[in-house]
């Protein structure tokens, strides 16, 4: 994460008209009146031009979408054999060829791999259910205990936070660093406490904060000793290809899990929800041998298999991992003037008022930014006001509780270039009238 702590740096504001300012924190009860004034004046203004723009969720653009159905179009055939005939029933782990290019992409051999349909929050749920519903490892089922609890990196993604709630599994906020999660505590806590069962990781380019866990982060992930036996680490990789401005590795956790004897502890999840279409993608969840069959056995009771037509589209278009990072690369072109539009607004307009921090992520989807303590709700409300919608704000925490009222998730992908930069003109105001607001709160 980067943080400004700049001190009574005068700069000069576009938005504002060419005002001269000093750090807005640090400005005097008169400063921040005549301040308002014309933040107000800027925001009726951009009332009156009745906006309707939406940077809410995370998806792909229509551009992006275009990109993947040229590819799609040009294929002819595509219903052809692999070792099975991929038209009829059977193959309930999915096609030997996709679970190929799947391991090239993930580190974890095509054996340890299942495919699953659309989505992987589908299969995230399922594993949820499954020990929910029958256990593992020779463990109770968790709807039998009297409390299970779970690990949650925050600020983090909101259906995974759903999900868990839906189970009444209770969530325990877990700060994060440049690093990861606090591992000082996330290891102290899932060693003392046996109804911890499990922790939630988006390890790469993380929703929302974009962090990247490091080596040690994952190392420490797979070492780690859990009072639970059943302690299950979620490691939904959603954005492991996504790189926009720099490749970041990603440690192998298969193999890390692996070394330490570990291996039943993890469960991989990955998709191309945002590698060809959303709607109609292919994902898979991934683990130890023995996860692998529990997986199969309890699955072949839920259904007959997944669209493997569909696996072999993908691999066809593809061919092999080279063939799906160069389309990232692709993709790649497309968000990153879309990811500079937010990083350069923000910079502009924000660097220096000590109102907003924000982290410069190298991929995948959102950009995070942390407004002063109890700013982030009157922000969204102000920027739906003025006709941007948002993501809620605290609905990256748990229990769309988030404690301190400060984290709004930015989602620039899905809007043109234009409209993005309308957006952010307008979040930038109400950013600024929010915290102006609250300051002058605590001057009266
Ligand atoms: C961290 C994370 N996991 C999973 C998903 C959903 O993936 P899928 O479309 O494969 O269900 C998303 C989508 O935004 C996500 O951000």
């Amino acid at each position: 994460m980067v943080g400004y702590n700049i001190n009574n740096i005068k700069i000069t504001n576009p938005i504002l008209g060419g005002i001269i300012m000093s750090l807005i924190k640090d400005m005097s009860k008169d400063e921040l009146l005549a301040l308002k004034k014309e933040l107000e004046k800027k925001f009726d203004a951009f009332k009156a031009e009745n906006h309707q723009l939406n940077m809410s969720r995370g998806k792909p653009s229509p551009q992006q979408l275009d990109i993947t159905e040229k590819k799609v179009n040009k294929l002819k055939n595509f219903v052809n054999y692999d070792e099975i005939d991929v038209r009829n029933y059977g193959g309930l782990s999915g096609l030997r060829s996709c679970r190929e290019l799947l391991s090239d992409l993930t580190g974890v051999p095509a054996d340890n791999i299942v495919m699953g349909g659309t989505s992987s929050l589908n299969l995230i749920y399922d594993a949820v259910a499954r020990e929910f519903i029958f256990g593992s490892n020779g463990c109770k089922a968790w709807h039998k205990l009297d409390k299970v609890k779970f690990l949650c990196p925050v600020p983090g993604y909101d259906r995974h936070f759903a999900i868990l709630e839906e189970f009444g599994i209770e969530m325990i906020n877990i700060e994060m660093d440049e690093n990861g999660p606090d591992m000082d505590t996330v290891e102290k806590l899932a060693a003392e406490d046996e109804s911890i069962k499990g922790i939630m990781c988006v390890p790469l380019y993380a929703n929302p904060n974009g962090v990247c866990y490091s080596d040690e982060t994952s190392e420490r992930l797979a070492k780690m000793k859990t009072a639970a036996k059943d302690f299950r680490l979620f490691w939904d990789n959603a954005y492991g290809i996504h790189h926009i401005y720099k490749e970041t590795k990603l440690a192998n956790i298969f193999e890390l899990c692996k070394k330490y004897g570990t291996q039943d502890r993890l469960l991989y999840f990955f998709s191309f929800s945002k590698v060809t279409y959303p709607g109609s993608s292919i994902s898979m969840v991934a683990g130890s041998d023995n996860t692998v069959k529990e997986i199969i056995r309890r699955m072949s009771i839920q259904t007959i298999g997944h669209d493997k037509v569909n696996q072999l589209r993908h691999v066809e278009l593809f061919k092999n991992a080279e063939g799906v990072y160069s389309h990232m690369r692709e993709l790649a072109e497309v968000l990153r003037p879309k990811f500079d539009i937010v990083l350069d607004t923000l910079e502009k307009e924000l660097k220096d008022t000590g109102l907003l921090t924000w982290n410069k992520p190298n991929g995948g989807y959102f950009i995070s930014a942390d407004t002063i303590e109890g700013c982030a709700k009157e922000t969204i409300r102000l920027t739906k006001e003025a006709g941007v919608i948002m993501t809620d704000a605290g609905a990256t925490y748990p229990y769309k509780n988030d404690p301190k009222d400060t984290n709004i998730r930015i989602a620039p992908t899905y809007p043109s270039e234009e409209e993005l930069q309308s957006a952010m003109n307008i979040f930038c105001v109400c950013v600024k009238l929010a915290g102006v607001n609250k300051l002058l709160g605590g001057k009266e």
